[in-house]
């Protein structure tokens, strides 16, 4: 087969588990918007591949039924919408049997550029890679995209790893964490490396403490099956939240190359303090949401929802202290905290500055830390907390906050996650999806503390729908003297 001088026009984007609840609400909506805004190429295919025996016509239809609920109304345009639906072709496999893959191997045996996306689970993984490579369509240019939960620990991640690098070398794996395609993501390195300002101060001692919260308002809804054998650490914290806390706490690289920056990346988490059992015990805190409200409606417990056992100890909200043993970081603890149905969707890192070793105001003087207000969704923002001179007579200081709104700062379009960590791929840009080592440094890390959770037995605490989560969870960060930011 002829791979050479293959270019992005010359392209098929292969989705296993094209009929999947990621490929209509995610992938084919972010490809949609690439086709809109011309970053695809006429020539370029998008081959759906599902268990389903539909046609063409009847994938078509499913796909114009379900997907277009998940695109910027603004975006959708009805002409555009029928030339993207020309641009897909589906095949009929099951994944398991090789005769399957004929199909998919006469569809795709022209020499093209080919992106395989496994939106699959990861069990699925290692026999897509064989079959892909025994039908002869990985060439030294193809590419595979793996979606997440890459394993449920350290063991079955590196199995995983093992058997797709039988087949792909590393340079042609894509570990997707959207959180790393998203524009307030990619502009904490921009914040963190193109101000000098910041750079003497980010690190101990003048950084008291981190904060980094995504916060869903969402349940687990009718992803229940799955999320009840993953739980908020699997789910969020092994990946998003520890991949936000790397591009919070790396050292600057030595230049934007995927390698450079994975490289800094990997010793963040290979510097994270291991957790004894007894520092699980007083350091993390599992939850699991009861009845509640959310949005003014009443909704039900997570051990009500559908497909969900009855004495499940699954936990819906995590919230932990951790501690990076490197000379920038030592003695700094940072909080994480993610979880289901709670009071808001919100994601933000909170920076705290250490107070001032001594103040000419005096004790009384009402000062407050500062602080630097990150927010990543729904707001994209910047704030500075400082403190000013209150108006009128005598030295009195009050808190304010410089703001900074990233979505007004500029026209330019903001492209959603999905359809920049594509559009990457296609471009053989590697930066912003997780190495190997790097996934395997992170599961190092979180198996003890899901080993000691399980040792030690115990359940969940209960918070309520619409809440922050357990007290519990105020509790840990108030042994350090702090408050989560929407306490204080
Ligand atoms: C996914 C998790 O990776 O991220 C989901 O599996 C979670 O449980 C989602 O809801 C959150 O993503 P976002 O972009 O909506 O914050």
């Amino acid at each position: 087969m002829q791979t050479a001088n293959l270019d992005t026009t010359d392209l098929d984007v292969v989705i296993f588990g094209g009929a999947g609840d990621l490929s209509l609400r995610k992938l084919l909506p972010a490809l949609y918007m690439a086709h809109v805004h011309d970053k695809l190429s006429a020539e370029t295919r998008i081959i759906a591949v599902g268990r389903q025996t539909w046609s063409r016509e009847e994938y078509c239809q499913f796909v114009n039924t379900h997907s277009p609920a998940f695109i910027d109304e603004q975006a959708l345009d009805s002409a555009d919408w029928q030339a993207f639906l020309k641009r897909l072709h589906y095949v009929s496999v099951d994944v398991t049997r090789s005769a399957d893959y004929q199909a998919l191997q006469s569809l795709c045996k022209q020499a093209r550029l080919r992106v395989f996306y496994l939106a699959t689970a990861p069990n699925l993984f290692s026999q897509i890679c064989t079959e892909l490579h025994a039908c002869g369509l990985v060439d030294a240019q193809a590419r595979v995209v793996l979606e997440k939960p890459l394993g449920t620990d350290l063991h079955t991640a590196r199995h995983i790893n093992l058997e797709v690098a039988r087949h792909f070398n590393e340079q042609q794996i894509y570990r997707i964490d959207h959180y790393l395609g998203k524009e307030t993501v990619q502009n904490l390195m921009v914040l963190r490396f193109g101000n000098a300002i910041f750079e003497p101060l980010w690190r101990a001692p003048y950084i008291k403490s981190v904060q980094i919260t995504v916060a869903e308002s969402v349940g687990v809804g009718s992803r229940a099956g799955f999320y009840d054998s993953a739980g908020a650490m699997r789910d969020m914290v092994q990946n998003h939240l520890l991949q936000l806390m790397c591009i919070v706490a790396m050292e600057p690289p030595i230049s934007l190359d995927a390698d450079d920056v994975r490289d800094e990346k990997l010793k963040v988490l290979r510097s994270l303090k291991p957790m004894s059992l007894a520092d699980i015990k007083r350091d993390t805190v599992r939850g699991q949401y009861t009845a509640g409200a959310s949005g003014g409606q009443a909704v039900a417990a997570y051990l009500e929802e559908a497909q969900v056992p009855a004495d499940s100890r699954t936990e819906t909200f995590v919230a932990l202290r951790a501690y990076i043993n490197n000379a920038r970081w030592a003695q700094v603890p940072f909080f994480l905290r993610t979880g289901k149905r709670m009071q808001q969707r919100q994601s933000e890192i909170i920076i705290e500055f250490a107070e001032q070793a001594f103040s000419v105001f005096g004790d009384s003087a009402a000062s407050q830390p500062n602080r630097m207000i990150i927010s990543l969704q729904p707001q994209e923002s910047i704030q500075l907390g400082m403190m000013v001179k209150e108006p009128g007579s005598g030295m009195r200081m009050q808190p304010v906050r410089l703001g900074l709104d990233l979505q007004q700062s500029s026209d330019k379009r903001r492209a959603e996650a999905y359809e920049r960590l594509l559009m990457d791929v296609i471009k053989g840009r590697l930066t912003h999806f997780m190495r190997r080592d790097e996934l395997e440094a992170a599961w190092k890390w979180v198996d003890p503390i899901l080993q000691g959770w399980s040792e030690l037995d115990d359940k969940p605490k209960p918070y309520p729908a619409g809440s922050w989560g357990p007290a519990a969870s105020s509790a840990l960060m108030a042994r350090d003297g702090l408050t989560w930011f929407e306490e204080s």
